[in-house]
C-alpha cells in the first residue's frame, strides 16, 4: 500500500493502548528488515532517519526506498524525519515526501521551541502531515549529534507547549538517553503519568535501546504510543555483518554479509513489535 502518515496509526495505538515501533534505518537492508518484520507480524511500523543519516544517503534515497518497501507491503508503513534540527530540514523532508516530521527544538529555550514547532506544524498540517516535537531534553548521543545532558519534561509546560504549537505528538524526557546505557536506566514513570493526565496527544519515548522490555510496557500503559529504537538496530546489523566476515574473512560479495545483517535486524524488530503490542494491528 502507499506510505501512510503517522497520524492514524498513532491515534489508533493510543485508543488501543499499544504502541508503534519507530525504527531508525540507515541503508536499504535495514529498511527491508523492518518492513519484513512488520509484514510477518501484521503490524504498522514507522521507518525513521536522523539528520546525520540523511547527510549520508539523502532524503530522496531514503524516501524512495521506504516508498518502494511500503508499496510492496500489505501493512501501513510511514517514513518519519527523526530529530529534524531546523525549520529548513523539516521543510526539505516534507517536500521530499516524508509522511511524518519531527522538529526538535528541545535545545532552544521554551519560547523559541514553541515558535519553531508551531511554524513547522502549520506548514505540514496544510498537507495533512503530522508533526512530533520534543520538550525537555532526552540526553545522550543521537547518531553523531551529542545532545548533552538531559532535562526532564515538566507536565504543566508540556500542556502549554501542546496548546500553543498545535503539535500532533510529544516526545518526553523521563530519564531515557540515546546511545548505549552504562547501567539499567531508571525512568521517572510518575512524571510520565503526570504528563499523560494533562496532555491528550500521543506521547513518544526516545532512547529506548537498552530499556528493559517490562519498563517499555509500563511506559505504554502510561501513555507512550511511539517507541524509538536506533542503537540496537545498528548493533544487530553490525553483528550479522561481522559474523560473516569472521567466518569467511575473504568474502567480497556485499550481499553475503549485508543479508546476514538484515536477518539480525529483522529478528530484533520482530521482538520489539511484540513488546509494543502492535502485532496483528495492521
Ligand atoms: P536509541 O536507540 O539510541 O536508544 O534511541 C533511539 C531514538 O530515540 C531515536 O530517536
Amino acid at each position: 500500500m502507499p506510505l501512510v502518515t503517522t497520524k492514524k496509526i498513532l491515534l489508533d495505538a493510543q485508543k488501543g493502548k499499544y504502541a508503534i515501533g519507530a525504527f531508525n534505518v540507515e541503508n536499504m537492508e535495514m529498511i527491508q528488515a523492518v518492513v519484513a518484520a512488520a509484514e510477518e507480524l501484521q503490524s504498522p511500523v514507522i521507518l525513521q532517519t536522523t539528520p546525520t543519516t540523511i547527510k549520508y544517503g539523502s532524503l530522496e534515497y531514503y524516501y524512495a526506498n521506504a516508498r518502494t518497501a511500503a508499496e510492496k507491503a500489505s501493512v501501513p508503513i510511514a517514513i518519519h524525519l527523526d530529530h529534524g534540527n531546523s525549520f529548513e530540514l523539516a521543510m526539505q523532508a516534507f517536500r521530499a515526501g516524508y509522511t511524518s516530521i519531527m522538529i526538535d527544538g528541545s535545545y532552544e529555550v521554551f519560547d523559541k521551541n514553541i515558535a519553531v514547532t508551531k511554524a513547522v506544524a502549520e506548514a505540514c498540517h496544510s498537507s495533512g502531515i503530522p508533526v512530533e516535537a520534543e520538550l525537555g531534553k532526552v540526553g545522550g548521543k543521537e547518531d553523531d549529534l551529542d545532545g548533552g545532558g538531559a532535562r526532564y519534561t515538566d507536565p504543566q509546560e508540556a500542556k502549554l507547549f501542546v496548546e500553543k504549537t498545535g503539535v500532533d505528538f510529544l516526545a518526553v524526557a523521563i530519564g531515557t538517553a540515546h546511545g548505549i546505557y552504562k547501567g539499567v536506566p531508571k525512568l521517572d514513570l510518575e512524571r510520565l503519568s503526570e504528563i499523560q493526565k494533562v496532555v491528550t496527544i500521543p506521547l513518544v519515548l526516545h532512547g529506548t535501546s537498552g530499556v528493559p522490555d517490562d519498563t517499555v510496557r509500563e511506559c505504554i500503559h502510561r501513555g507512550i504510543c511511539k517507541v524509538n529504537y536506533a542503537t540496537d538496530l545498528r548493533i544487530a546489523f553490525s553483528k550479522g555483518v561481522s559474523e560473516v566476515l569472521r567466518e569467511v574473512p575473504d568474502t567480497i560479495d556485499p550481499k553475503k554479509y549485508s543479508s546476514k545483517g538484515r536477518e539480525e535486524v529483522k529478528k530484533y524488530v520482530m521482538n520489539k513489535i511484540e513488546v509494543c503490542g502492535s502485532a496483528g494491528k495492521a
